[in-house]
């Protein structure tokens, strides 16, 4: 049942180009050039009258999220918000009927992310479902579903869910520019062009597992550490700490750059491992200053950067290169090498990985 590899996690980790395959399927029109997602019910009008979106998760789900907010807000200009269910549900948050709420779910039966659902529902708002399994609660209850084409997802440390999310938010940010006319049709293309373009590339970082190997041993013997980036690399920063804690058990903090030097840069010392995320292009030059001011600190810096970018190699200890594609596409990538990171370093520690201790994979109790 495991298809010859050693847990469910590592199975699932490679069955990513798959399940980004699958999830874009036939939303996207045989030329190549437009989403189609005929899940969505929404009519134009109703498109238009949407003034804030919100979108709501726990967990890794959460950090789908937070790229989501990226995503919709680039290609919309429609304020968006992103929050933890469990917040979300008992702050009185200001819905309407103009609010789109954005539920996501890999296992649809999260019990504060149903809750949240059903505070949306109360008060008006239209939700959309993300979600991994067909006939959920969470799918059945929401108004339009746009299901995720991972497949049963075991391991109780989520990735392929968690980057098919990304997929979904891709496909649906697309959707909604294409309504609003808010992006021109070759922009639009050029992303689609640029998304089935993405499982390749995640089969070329797959091919580079032993170098990440390499870098999760070397972590594996430290008990904390820190991931900081700017912008998206900030969003996947938080996730790939998530999946580092929730398997090796080793303590570490997610970071935006920028905001180390507010308190958290007194935590840095020699031989902290740091890991930094350096993708997006416009905050390139802002990471690399805030990368020098952790190793003149004695940081042992890995850092992430795109194919045909050859500065940073000049500031870290470690450089971890992965296929270019689109700034906005990036997490969709640079995620991939922080789920190896993790399943290494919890197998270096020798953790149950796919039943990490005092988790499960389901959470329907609050
Ligand atoms: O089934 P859901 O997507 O609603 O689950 C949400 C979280 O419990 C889940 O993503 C959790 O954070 C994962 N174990 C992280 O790997």
């Amino acid at each position: 049942e495991k298809a010859g590899f050693d847990h469910f996690m590592l199975k699932e980790i490679h069955e990513q180009p798959k399940a980004y395959r699958d999830t874009m399927g036939a939303r996207i029109d045989a030329a190549g050039k437009k989403v189609v997602l005929n899940e969505i019910g929404m009519t134009p009008e109703q498109i238009r009258s949407i003034r804030q979106v919100h979108i709501v998760a726990c967990g890794t789900a959460y950090h789908a999220g937070l790229v989501g907010k990226t995503v919709i807000e680039k290609l919309t200009r429609i304020p968006v918000e992103t929050d933890v269910a469990s917040e979300y549900r008992y702050r009185s948050p200001i819905i309407t009927p103009e609010t789109l709420v954005v539920v996501v779910s890999q296992s649809g039966e999260t019990a504060d992310t149903l809750a949240a659902l059903r505070e949306a529902k109360r008060n008006g708002a239209r939700v959309v479902a993300i979600t991994n399994v067909v006939g959920s609660s969470v799918a059945r209850e929401a108004d339009d579903v746009i299901v995720t084409w991972a497949g049963p997802e075991i391991a109780v440390a989520s990735t392929k869910a968690y980057t098919s999310q990304l997929i979904a938010f891709y496909l649906f940010g697309l959707y909604l520019a294409q309504s609003l006319g808010t992006q021109d049709s070759s922009y639009i293309s050029e992303v689609v062009a640029a998304l089935q373009e993405l499982p390749n590339k995640v089969e070329a970082i797959l091919a580079q597992a032993d170098t990440i190997k390499n870098a999760a041993e070397q972590i594996s013997t430290h008990n904390n550490l820190f991931f900081i980036g700017r912008g998206l690399d900030y969003a996947v920063a938080l996730e790939g700490s998530l999946k580092l804690k929730e398997i090796s058990y080793i303590h570490s903090e997610a970071y935006a750059a920028g905001e180390l030097k507010h308190g958290t840069l007194a935590l840095i010392e020699e031989g902290i491992p740091v890991i930094a995320l350096a993708t997006q292009e416009d905050l390139f030059e802002k990471t690399v200053s805030n990368i020098k001011e952790v190793k003149a600190r004695g940081a042992h810096v890995f850092g992430l950067n795109a194919e045909g970018e050859t500065e940073l190699v000049k500031v870290v200890d470690e450089v971890l290169t992965i296929p270019a594609t689109l700034p906005l596409l990036m997490p969709a990538l640079s995620v991939v090498p922080l789920q190896l990171l993790s399943y290494y370093a919890s197998l270096a520690r020798g953790n149950d990985v796919d039943k990490p201790r005092n988790l499960a994979k389901s959470v329907t109790v609050e």
